[in-house]
C-alpha cells in the first residue's frame, strides 16, 4: 500500500527534484536542481507552484518522506511543456526518487492523478523510457505529436476552443 497526500504550496522543492528525476530516467544524465531552475523550459514544470488549476500527489515513505510525485499542470500556448496540447489539456509529470522505484509507487501515484478524470491528460514521454511508456499505454494514453526525442501522448478527449470561422 502505498501513502499518498496531495500536492501544496510547500512541495515545490521536491517538484524540482521530480522534475530532474523525470529528465534524468536514464540515470546518466547528470542534471541537478540548478539546471532545471535556469533552463527556460523545464522551469515552467515548477514556476509559481501552485498556480490556479495546479493539483497533484506526494508519495510518502512510512516516516512520511517525500519518495515520488505526479501533478498536472495546463500550459499557455506562449509557454508549453514538451507534452503540450491545448491550453485546456492539463500536462502530466510523474517521477519516483530512484531508491523508491519497482514497489508500485509510481503507478498509484499516476493511478490517483488519472482518477480525477479531467477530460484529457497528456504528457511527454522520450525514446526509450519504455517502462514508463507501457504505463501509459496500459492506461489508454495514446500517441498524438512527437517533439525532439519524445512522444506528446495524450488520454481522453480535449475540450478544445471552437474556430471562430467554423
Ligand atoms: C516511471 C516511474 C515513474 C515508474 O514508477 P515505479 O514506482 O518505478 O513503477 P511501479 O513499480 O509503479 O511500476 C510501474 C509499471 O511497471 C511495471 N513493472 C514493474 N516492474 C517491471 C519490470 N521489471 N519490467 C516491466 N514492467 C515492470 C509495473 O507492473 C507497473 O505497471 P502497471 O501499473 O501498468 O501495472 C519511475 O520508474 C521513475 O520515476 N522513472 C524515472 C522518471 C520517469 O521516467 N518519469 C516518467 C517520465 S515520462
Amino acid at each position: 500500500m502505498v501513502n499518498l497526500r496531495p500536492a501544496g504550496p510547500t512541495d515545490t522543492d521536491l517538484l524540482v527534484d521530480l522534475v530532474v528525476a523525470a529528465v534524468d530516467w536514464s540515470g546518466g544524465t547528470g542534471i541537478g536542481r540548478a539546471d532545471v531552475l535556469d533552463d527556460d523550459h523545464l522551469v515552467r514544470y515548477v514556476e509559481g507552484w501552485p498556480r490556479a488549476g495546479d493539483r497533484g500527489v506526494v508519495a510518502v515513505d512510512a516516516q512520511g518522506v517525500p519518495i515520488g510525485g505526479a501533478w498536472l499542470r495546463m500550459f499557455p500556448p506562449s509557454r508549453p511543456g514538451y507534452g503540450y496540447v491545448a491550453a485546456t489539456v492539463p500536462e502530466l509529470s510523474l517521477a519516483v526518487l530512484a531508491s523508491a522505484r519497482g514497489q508500485g509507487v509510481g503507478s498509484a501515484l499516476l493511478d490517483a492523478c488519472l482518477a480525477a478524470d479531467p477530460t484529457a491528460v497528456s504528457l511527454s514521454v522520450e525514446d526509450g523510457n519504455d517502462r514508463a511508456r507501457a504505463m501509459y499505454l496500459r492506461r489508454g494514453f495514446t500517441e498524438v505529436g512527437r517533439v525532439g526525442r519524445s512522444d506528446v501522448l495524450l488520454r481522453g478527449t480535449p475540450d478544445l476552443p471552437q474556430r471562430a470561422d467554423g
